[in-house]
């Protein structure tokens, strides 16, 4: 059996220094607001498989649907011998498509989530005994290098995640890709398509509260890493559509006044009454506007799937 290999792009020291800038950055600006990614410790990776498997939580199924029906094209369309993937989770719904990449030789999933890499990485080798799966905890907003690998590539980026990135970040995100990739290679992207607002809201504020367990989850890993008193219940989750942006928005209210100590940064950060963290935002698209993003960053759109119930889209790109 072939074996797992799993590396640090990022020094353990880095990722606690980071937190500690994007946290006394972020908890001192008004409006307050802390990046996504910090909702993913091993606990939070947990929370959001849970949250997947939501009845509300219509986008990994709806994924996953397209994905079981256009493997088979996927695998024809790219022969791919490698199979990059940002923000790779479980790895979950990629099992679909590994399944059918018959040229398939190396993975290479990339996340922030060392526990989770781990976890995929040996499920996954239990029934592919024979491919190379080269981990890498990385941050994919950051400037990446990838170990060498053999084209052609498919680089996937799943779960609609391309939608928590702001504007600016999000055609930053595509042109590293463009630059990881080489002519020919192809982009799968999974994003998340405007509709109904309820539908929109449920999906991001569930009847059993996961969502908000989750969304609270960023104040633990801030008391566990820095020393914080943050009480979560001093905080309600909140989940609103904000239509001019066509994006939703996760925030974090306070139930009243209250000030919270941070030792790892030296601060005490007050909170009025009714004061809101934004702690994430995840946008929703159309067809023309993607197509257009891509063509900006080198990709030219060849193909554009949606579930059945037309509620999410994968789109196949070809690296120019
Ligand atoms: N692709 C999976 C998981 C989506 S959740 C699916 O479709 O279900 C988003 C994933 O991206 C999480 O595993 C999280 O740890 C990872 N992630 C979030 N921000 C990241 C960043 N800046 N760099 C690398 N990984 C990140
Ligand atoms: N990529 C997922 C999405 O935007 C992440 C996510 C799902 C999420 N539910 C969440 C992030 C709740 C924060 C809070 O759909």
């Amino acid at each position: 059996m072939s074996p797992l290999s799993i590396t640090r792009i990022l020094p353990a020291d880095a990722t606690a220094a980071a937190l500690r800038a994007d946290v006394a950055q972020g908890l001192t600006r008004t409006p307050k607001q802390l990046p996504p990614k910090w909702f993913y410790d091993a606990r939070g990776s947990e929370l959001f498989e849970e949250i997947t498997r939501l009845p509300e939580y219509y986008p990994t199924r709806a994924e996953r649907e397209i994905l079981l029906t256009r493997a088979g094209h996927i695998a024809a369309a790219t022969g791919a011998h490698t199979l990059i993937e940002l923000g790779s989770g479980s790895s979950d719904k990629t099992r679909h498509l590994i399944a059918a990449l018959t040229e398939l030789r190396t993975y290479l999933p990339v996340d922030v989530s060392e526990s989770a890499l781990t976890a995929a990485g040996e499920g996954l080798l239990a029934d592919h005994p024979d491919l190379t799966v080269q981990a890498l905890v990385a941050d994919f907003l950051q400037e990446m290098t990838l170990p060498p690998s053999p084209g052609p590539r498919l680089l996937a980026f799943l779960g609609g995640t391309i939608g928590n990135l702001l504007p600016e970040e999000r055609s930053a995100f595509l042109r590293s890709v463009h630059g990881l990739l080489s002519p020919g290679d192809a982009l799968l992207l999974g994003c998340d398509l405007v509709k109904e607002e309820a539908t929109l809201v449920a999906a991001y504020d569930d009847a059993q509260g996961v969502t908000a367990a989750f969304n609270k989850n960023v104040l633990q890993v801030i008391n566990r890493e820095l020393g914080g008193d943050f009480d979560p219940a001093d905080f309600d989750h909140v989940a609103l559509w904000n239509a001019e942006h066509e994006w939703i928005e996760m925030r974090l209210r306070a139930r009243q006044d209250l000030t919270v100590k941070i030792p790892g940064v030296d601060l005490a950060v007050s909170f009025a009454a009714g004061e809101e963290v934004r702690t994430e935002v995840s946008s929703k698209f159309r067809e023309d506007g993607m197509r257009a993003e891509l063509a900006a960053s080198g990709m030219e759109l060849s193909q554009w799937w949606t579930d059945s119930a037309e509620r999410f889209a994968l789109s196949l790109s070809v690296r120019v």
